[in-house]
């Protein structure tokens, strides 16, 4: 057995032990599992977000992706964050180096069997999410939550791939996951109490705040906000005006932080695009077509940031 595995296995028999403990002592309060050591699957912008609000409330925190070289980009971007909270005093090199030492990289799904929670952050992609959640059920223990942090499928469609439906819910972050304080809280149709109780205890736990949202394509923010993001597209493409002028209008105009088109390359455009296929498919409502600009700059993978070139050029 390599010494990764060793240690990784004596991290989660350690966080086991504590919550055996810490679980006695509230379930009898609210049912709610005390969650010490979780799995976040996918370390793209938002797992690697997700890595870091929970390692830095203390949660031991296995990240997953296929390939290593993901994972470190993930952990560079965390490192990134911690450092320049270093710069401005808000943390001690210590507490930097502390919750770094709390986030273990793993590329194989096997090693974090035994984990006490899940929350899943791949590609937004229906297939891919079953894919894993098969995969994570035929895995972890039966009482496991399975969380995904999808922000536009159903959970109710995820959770039916597995044999535990009954512990399947959606857990929505916001990017960028350290400063936007929202979680939308998703029950599936099987969802039972003590899941929901879970997350939201979790959500608060980690200084965010919890909003119960019901099952419905792009459940409440991004309903809202991406076809707003979409309309702004069709701005640029009927030649309303330049993306930096919509943005300029939504800015001065409608006290927005940051322009649609800017937020859409910090979202992703794939991501926005999926979600907007979301939408279309899930109430098939011709006022969510996706605009083929968007089309356009996904099939040219300009999707924003993540690519150098969205909407806007980055170095
Ligand atoms: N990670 C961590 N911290 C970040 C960050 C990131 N990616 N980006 C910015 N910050 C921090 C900065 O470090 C800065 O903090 P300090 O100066 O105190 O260190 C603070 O945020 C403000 O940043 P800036 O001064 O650079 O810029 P800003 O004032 O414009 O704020 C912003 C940046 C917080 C991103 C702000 O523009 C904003 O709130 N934009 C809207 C974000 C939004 O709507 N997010 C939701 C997207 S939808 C979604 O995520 C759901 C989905 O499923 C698609």
């Amino acid at each position: 057995m390599s010494m990764n595995l060793m240690k990784l296995q004596e991290v989660i028999r350690l966080t086991d032990e504590t919550r055996q403990t810490t679980n006695t002592m509230r379930q009898g309060v609210c049912g709610s599992m005390h969650i010490n050591q979780l799995a976040v699957i996918g370390a793209g912008q938002m797992g690697s977000g997700i890595a870091q609000v929970m390692a830095q409330e203390g949660k031991e925190v296995f990240i997953h992706d296929i390939k290593e070289a993901y994972i470190l980009n993930g952990i560079g971007r965390i490192e990134k964050n911690l450092t320049r909270d270093v710069v401005k005093g808000r943390k001690t090199e210590a507490e930097k180096e502390a919750i770094l030492s709390r986030i273990h990289p793993v590329t194989d799904l096997q090693d974090v069997r035994e984990v006490e929670f899940v929350i899943e952050a791949a590609t937004e992609n229906p297939e891919i999410k079953r894919n894993i959640f098969k995969q994570l059920d035929q895995l972890m223990e039966r009482e496991t939550i399975l969380a995904t942090n999808t922000s536009s499928i159903s959970i109710t469609k995820i959770a039916a791939a597995t044999s535990r439906p009954d512990k399947v819910i959606g857990m929505h972050f916001f990017n960028p996951v350290p400063i936007m304080r929202l979680v939308e809280v998703i029950r599936g149709m099987a969802t039972d109490d003590q899941t929901e109780q879970t997350v939201k205890d979790l959500a608060e736990e980690v200084n965010k705040v919890p909003v119960a949202i019901r099952d419905f394509p792009g459940f409440a923010a991004n309903r809202i906000l991406i076809p707003m993001i979409n309309e702004a597209i069709y701005c640029v493409y009927e030649g309303v005006s330049s993306p930096e002028s919509i943005d300029q209008v939504m800015k001065l105009g409608a006290n927005q932080p940051m322009g649609p088109l800017a937020l859409a390359d910090l979202i992703g455009l794939d991501t926005c695009l999926s979600i907007m296929e979301v939408l279309y498919e899930g109430y098939g409502d011709s006022k969510y077509r996706p605009c083929p600009l968007l089309k356009k700059y996904v099939e040219a993978n300009w999707l924003g940031r993540k690519t150098g070139r969205g909407f806007y050029i980055y170095e």
